[in-house]
């Protein structure tokens, strides 16, 4: 055991002390430096250390760091809400709005009871249940527990979940129905509509996924085709459609959300971690006009609330981002820096145990595999992820790892997600440092 006063994630593990950041590096208190390659979780898009952002806080903070918003709006937060809105699909710009959280997970939460509020407000008392995949990642409160299905994660708690129905994830590279698209017709999208027509639709509420699944799957995408028939199940059912988007938004992907690649209009969008680049604790629910609109008809009043909701200083942080995204035009850059990732991280393929790398943007996976021909991944005692994450710091690069990919317990990845910034020299510092990583975890 190590000796801090935090309740640490993990006792048994010893962390730095992180002292600076700046641009795609942190430093400790001991003088060592880390590339950050997954921009710690696929938060930081803008780099560490802008000292812009600081100061948009720091004025905000002396001018009112908070008002309640049972009695005040801010204007941070009634601008970053309408810029938000302004870049989202076209079904959000005409009466869409968006609510502010503290988070990711309060997001989901809030999309949750947000969906229960509408079908209400629309006179369908029996709609509640949220559906979503296996193999997913909404958050970690409760509600958003309940509608992931990452094993791992949820397992402690499965006595404290509600149970709404999980479909089967979309990952080609370990295809669920063992088909190859094009010539699986997107079973795994049908597999909604078969879901739907098994359990009650009637009751079925919502649909919620990740466009490109983040922690689970490392950076896995769909193949053209899925979104939008999922779309069209959720429209053709009645139900509403929520893209989760906490990791894939505000740039990630290339675009400013990552439906817009196959121009899909969801209901919902939530966003969190890049909406403030990691300087200030902010999520977002984007709700389209269509939502608004049932609740403008009805009570027009949402039974929820946080006191944290729509904070002057963290949105005037998401604000200040937003600025430095659209002055140093990051969102164009992050295709560009996405091919050259991309490019280096190829050259880890002629190892025998890298099976796939894989993703979108500067959002990207690399799984780890015992048998490339057979995609066989390696047991989970084996916990390689974790010690090629180890074996990375070591060579002064941080990844992002997870383990269960393939059936939720089996299967090694580690994600990239560094913040947008990067140069092609950093791209290759860190294939660099992977291969080097890998001769030590898999020794000759
Ligand atoms: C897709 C997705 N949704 C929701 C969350 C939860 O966000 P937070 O950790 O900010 O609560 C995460 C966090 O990793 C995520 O990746």
């Amino acid at each position: 055991m190590t000796s801090t006063a935090l309740f640490s994630r993990n006792f048994k593990k010893a962390y730095p002390i992180a002292v600076r950041g700046e641009g795609c590096w942190i430093f400790d208190d001991r003088g060592r430096r880390f590339l950050d390659a997954a921009g710690q979780a696929a938060v930081v898009s803008i780099g560490h250390g802008v000292k812009e952002i600081g100061r948009a806080m720091a004025e905000q903070s002396a001018q009112i760091a908070f008002a309640h918003t049972s009695q005040f709006h801010s204007a941070p937060a009634e601008k970053l809400a309408a810029r938000l809105l302004a870049l989202a699909p076209p079904n959000f710009r005409d009466g869409g709005r968006v609510y502010f959280t503290s988070g990711g997970s309060e997001a989901t939460e809030t999309a949750i009871k947000l969906v229960r509020q509408f079908h209400l407000e629309s006179g369908q008392k029996n709609r509640f249940r949220v559906l979503s995949r296996r193999q997913s990642y909404h958050g970690s409160t409760l509600g958003a527990m309940s509608v992931s299905g990452n094993v791992a994660r949820r397992a402690p708690y499965e006595p404290l979940m509600a149970e709404w129905g999980h479909i089967a994830p979309c990952f080609c590279y370990h295809c669920p129905f063992q088909k190859t698209f094009p010539q699986c017709e997107l079973a795994c999208a049908d597999d909604l509509q078969v879901f739907l027509l098994e359990h009650e639709p009637e009751k079925a509420a919502a649909f919620i996924f990740e466009p490109v699944v983040g922690a689970t799957l490392g950076a896995a995408s769909p193949p053209e085709g899925y979104a939008q028939r999922i779309a069209e199940i959720c429209r053709k059912n009645n139900i509403l459609l929520i893209a989760d988007e906490v990791m894939t938004g505000m740039g990630r992907t290339g675009k400013p959300f990552a439906v817009q690649h196959w121009n899909i209009e969801p209901d919902m969008i939530l966003v969190g971690k890049g909406v403030a680049s990691g300087y200030a604790p902010l999520g977002a629910v984007l709700v389209s006009s269509r939502v608004v609109a049932a609740f403008e008809r009805g009570t027009g009043a949402f039974m929820h609330g946080f006191t944290y909701q729509a904070h002057p200083v963290c949105t005037a942080a998401g604000n200040a981002v937003l600025d430095y995204l659209e002055t140093h035009k990051l969102f164009d850059r992050v295709a560009s820096a996405g091919k050259n990732l991309g490019d280096a991280l190829s050259t880890l393929l002629s190892h025998p145990c890298v099976g796939d790398v894989r993703g979108v943007g500067l959002l990207l996976g690399v799984e780890f595999v015992k048998d490339k021909s057979t995609r066989e991944p390696f047991p989970k005692a084996d916990n390689v992820a974790e010690r090629v994450r180890q074996a990375a710091v070591d060579e002064g690069v941080l990844t992002y790892p997870s383990q269960g990919c393939v059936d939720g317990l089996r299967g090694d990845h580690i994600l990239l997600a560094p913040p947008f910034t990067i140069s092609q020299e950093e791209c290759l510092v860190i294939a660099r440092a992977l291969q080097s990583a890998l001769a030590k975890v898999f020794p000759a």
